[in-house]
């Protein structure tokens, strides 16, 4: 204002001022007033971290037009407005506040999407609207911004054994776009593609995406996987965790054992023991079904921690042996982790009872009873074939003793000379004849032996001596044995009778 000629002290002359701005008019005093403006944005690129404060630099000198002061982002449509003189601003402040020439200002809490092309501008206000005056040549601002701490997720069910499982490593807002992103299990490194980078939300940071597969063992309950994001921003890598328990679910195995051996007897107490073992995570649902029926669970144990980090739980049901429930089928279902159920089962058999034996009959005396009788049965046959052996012994003794035939003479009391027998017939001398009547005829028994025994026959009449005896041949003389007749008696004078003489020698 103070070149013109028209200011308040020269009152004295407003026409000649009116005059004046009539023959010059606004170019021409336009001209003259920005003839020695200057104004500087020395800053080509500025490089500023995320969260720390951007100093941008703009200064003036000479003369300039009637006009606000601006800081805009961007030229053209789209441009932004990122400090006014007349406006104040949250984040932006001038670094000498109220002067005329230092247009300098602070961004404090720098962010991503304060990336960006800056224009210090001077607008002339001396026409209607509002017009650049000049504008710096711009500063180039990147922001360095750190990654977001990574995050590593799973599937979104667990997973059994053995199978491969997806896990994704997300980190984003970092800028500049290059980034290193490794994974491990535990301590060992798996090897990965190269992470996905994308332009975020805002066009000024990146975001990227890594995938890694991995194969569940059993023994990842206690694994962790750990993706490691390396970049120029961060002095220390940055590390997302994930603990494999959170993705794994090992199935139990289930077994059924009963606490006595089969088959049970009757009215006795089993208890069927349920092992569910080696499961993850640990909590299972248990159910006992006799024949399909679900019964009281009597005590189910709350599962166990094992050294591995797997689970363990035991579940006991108490049964009565019963004669009803023989062939009863008792299972032990076992519902883990919202998948299909595993069973165990196990089958009551109840010993038959004993024949005519109570309840206290036990095994053990049934077998004592079976030896009894195996006992019992030797000594029988022993003893029989002794007898057999004792009669054998017998008969061959007798059998050797009638091999030839035995005569026993019996001879008067008195003893007396062979002639005084005709005194007494009673006092005769008789044998008796022990022959085997299936042997060898008598016949032949006395042709053959020299020592033959004879028989004579003598009646009652007086003897006349040797040469009158009569002999019989035996064969025609019956003899009985039994049972042993008296001898003749004197008064059957006229009979005659037979008796068997024995030679002396
Ligand atoms: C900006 O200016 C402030 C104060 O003058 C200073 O502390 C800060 O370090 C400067 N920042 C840069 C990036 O130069
Ligand atoms: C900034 O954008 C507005 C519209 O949003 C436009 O009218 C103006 O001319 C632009 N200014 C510059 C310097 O490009
Ligand atoms: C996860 O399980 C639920 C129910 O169990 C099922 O509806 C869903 O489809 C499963 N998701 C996947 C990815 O398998
Ligand atoms: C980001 O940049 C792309 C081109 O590079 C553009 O098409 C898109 O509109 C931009 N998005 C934003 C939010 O600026
Ligand atoms: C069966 O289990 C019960 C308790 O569950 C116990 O009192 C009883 O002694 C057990 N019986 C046997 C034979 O172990
Ligand atoms: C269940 O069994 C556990 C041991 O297996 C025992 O400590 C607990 O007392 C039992 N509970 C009942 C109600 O029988
Ligand atoms: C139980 O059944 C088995 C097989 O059918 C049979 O051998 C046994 O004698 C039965 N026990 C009783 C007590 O009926
Ligand atoms: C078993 O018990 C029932 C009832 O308790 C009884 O009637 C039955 O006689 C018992 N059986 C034996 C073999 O003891």
């Amino acid at each position: 204002m103070e070149p013109l000629p028209c200011g308040p002290g020269r009152a004295a002359w407003p026409l000649t001022c009116l005059v004046l701005l009539s023959l010059y008019g606004w170019p021409g005093a336009g001209a003259q007033v920005g003839l020695d403006f200057e104004l500087q944005q020395p800053q080509d690129k500025v490089s500023v971290t995320a969260g720390e404060t951007l100093n941008l630099t703009c200064t003036m000198s000479g003369v300039g037009p009637t006009g606000t002061v601006k800081w805009l982002k961007g030229w053209g449509s789209g441009n932004e407005t990122v400090y006014d003189q007349a406006v104040s601003f949250a984040r932006v402040t001038r670094v000498v506040s109220e002067s005329n020439t230092d247009f300098s200002i602070r961004i404090r809490d720098v962010r991503p999407e304060d990336a960006g092309t800056y224009y210090c501008v001077k607008f002339d206000k001396r026409v209607g609207s509002l017009d650049v005056f000049r504008r710096g040549k711009g500063t180039v601002v990147s922001v360095h911004a750190k990654p977001t701490p990574p995050v590593v997720s799973g599937p979104e069910n667990r997973t059994g054994l053995g199978q491969r499982v997806p896990f994704t490593c997300t980190a984003g807002g970092f800028f500049p776009k290059e980034i290193d992103v490794k994974w491990f299990k535990g301590k060992d490194r798996i090897s990965v593609q190269p992470p996905s980078i994308t332009l975020g939300r805002t066009n000024s940071s990146y975001d990227m995406s890594s995938t890694a597969a991995v194969t569940l063992q059993e023994d990842d309950v206690r694994s962790q996987l750990v993706c490691e994001v390396r970049h120029s921003t961060l002095t220390t890598p940055l590390r997302g965790t994930y603990r494999l328990s959170k993705a794994l679910r090992v199935s139990p195995s289930v077994s059924v054992v009963a606490d006595v051996p089969s088959p049970v007897e009757v009215n006795k107490t089993v208890n069927f023991t349920c092992h569910v073992k080696r499961f993850y995570p640990g909590d299972v649902a248990v159910a006992w079904l006799e024949n399909g029926m679900e019964i009281k669970v009597e005590n189910i144990s709350q599962p166990v921690e094992t050294p591995r980090g797997l689970f363990e739980l035991r579940s006991v049901v108490e049964v009565q042996a019963t004669e009803e429930k023989n062939g009863s089928v008792f299972t032990c279902r076992v519902v883990h982790d919202a998948q299909d159920p595993v069973s165990g089962t196990a089958t009551l058999w109840i010993a038959a009872p004993a024949r005519g034996g109570s309840s206290d009959r036990t095994q053990a005396d049934n077998d004592n009873l079976l030896l009894i009788y195996i006992v019992v049965g030797v000594v029988c046959t022993v003893l029989a074939l002794l007898v057999a052996a004792i009669l054998y012994l017998i008969r061959a003794k007798q059998s050797k003793g009638k091999s030839s035939p035995s005569a026993r003479l019996h001879e008067p009391e008195k003893s007396s000379e062979a002639t005084t027998q005709e005194s007494d017939p009673n006092n005769l001398t008789y044998a008796d004849l022990n022959f085997d009547r299936e042997r060898k005829t008598i016949r032949r028994m006395v042709e053959m032996s020299q020592q033959s025994e004879y028989a004579c026959i003598q009646t009652n009449r007086g003897p006349t001596g040797d040469d009158n005896l009569t002999y019989a041949d035996l064969d025609m003389v019956h003899l009985s044995k039994a049972p042993r007749r008296p001898a003749p008696q004197p008064e059957e004078a006229g009979s005659e009778y037979a008796s068997v003489q024995i030679p002396r020698k």
